[in-house]
């Protein structure tokens, strides 16, 4: 595996710019990625993800005025080379040979990083294996379907055993099971002390994988956070009480004032940005007046309704009072 100095951040990209015409694709944005964590880059259609995927490996350059992109601690501007040996990418669009087999591809692949015949041939079987194309390695690529293809395409970034991969939208096109897989190998390579730059339209994998989540938007960064400080945000969050006796109910109701109620279900809503410190507070008024709630949760808005609040669509989704944390 390629190594990155433990200090040095994988990937640290400062003042990103990028102009195709008069549009600002991206308009001065900053990047770093920890070595062995996941950073996700969320933003609707058109707002340059794959730009910054093709920028920081190499494909495209950034104008000028942009600060220095470092990947795997070698500068992109004068190293090149050095990054291209560092990282490995998946596009968001297929790089699989459907004339050739699965195994034929892989081998290529192989031969690209100059792997000895036995070694390529080892790990070609190793990664066919893992990502369960083996019955297939000898049949044309393009009698696979869709999600085999995108099974091999990223099969075919691991070739290398790259220190820092990219994967624009890997799992688009993968039914659920095989989406799940990718998160079980995706998190399998970070443990391995692997960095992932990856991009998704599923919120919900960004949820599940990123350690680090970036909104791009309009060609600036509009959020930059972990999942959960993303949620907190936007407003929508609440801790639900839930009552069974009607006359704790009716105590409760008539101690706090900003809570929303609903009499039939017995139960309030008390906005809340679900952390810590406003939880406290929510249980030490509950202790002091004597009250106990039967059922106490948490609703944090997901990731839709921030993406939602800072895409700056309109239409915006009801929360989900079924999300409960
Ligand atoms: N080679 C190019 N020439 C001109 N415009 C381009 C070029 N490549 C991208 N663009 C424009 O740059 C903008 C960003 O494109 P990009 O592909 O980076 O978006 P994206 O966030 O990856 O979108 P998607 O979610 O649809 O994949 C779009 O408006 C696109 O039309
Ligand atoms: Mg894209």
């Amino acid at each position: 595996m390629t190594t990155t100095p433990p200090t040095e951040h994988a990937i640290a990209a400062a003042g990103l710019h990028k102009a195709y015409g008069d549009k600002k694709v991206l308009d001065g944005i900053d990047i770093t990625v920890p070595t062995g964590t996941i950073f996700s880059l969320l933003g609707p259609n058109g707002a340059g993800k794959t730009t910054a995927v093709k920028i920081l490996s190499t494909l495209i350059s950034a104008d000028a005025g942009s600060g220095t992109i470092r990947i795997g601690g070698h500068d992109i501007a004068t190293h090149p080379q050095a990054v291209r040996a560092a990282i490995g990418v998946t596009g968001q669009f297929s790089a699989v040979d459907g004339l050739i087999t699965g195994e034929e591809n892989m081998l290529l692949m192989a031969d690209l990083h100059h792997l000895s015949k036995a070694e390529g041939k080892r790990t070609a079987a190793e990664l066919l294996e893992r990502f369960d194309l083996t019955d297939a390695a000898t049949k044309p690529a393009q009698t696979y379907s869709g999600g085999m293809k995108r099974r091999l395409d990223i099969a075919m970034t691991l070739v290398g055993n790259p220190g820092i991969i990219f994967l624009d939208e890997p799992t688009t096109g993968l039914d659920p099971r095989a989406r799940h897989n990718m998160w079980g190998i995706i998190r399998e390579l970070v443990s391995d002390g692997t960095t992932v730059f990856l991009t998704t339209q599923y919120l919900e994998e960004a949820d599940e994988l990123a350690d680090r989540i970036a909104v791009l938007n309009d060609g600036k960064i509009a959020a930059e956070g972990t999942a959960d400080e993303l949620k907190r945000l936007i407003p929508g969050g609440h801790v639900r009480l839930r009552f069974t006796d009607p006359v704790a109910y009716q105590s409760a109701t008539s101690t706090v004032r900003e809570a929303t109620r609903d009499d039939d279900s017995l139960t309030l809503q008390i906005p809340s940005d679900g952390s810590q410190r406003e939880l406290r507070s929510i249980l030490d008024w509950l202790d002091s007046a004597g009250i106990e709630a039967d059922e106490l949760t948490v609703h944090t808005p997901d990731l839709d309704d921030v993406f939602f609040a800072l895409t700056g669509s309109t239409d915006v989704p009801n929360q989900r009072q079924e999300n409960v944390r």
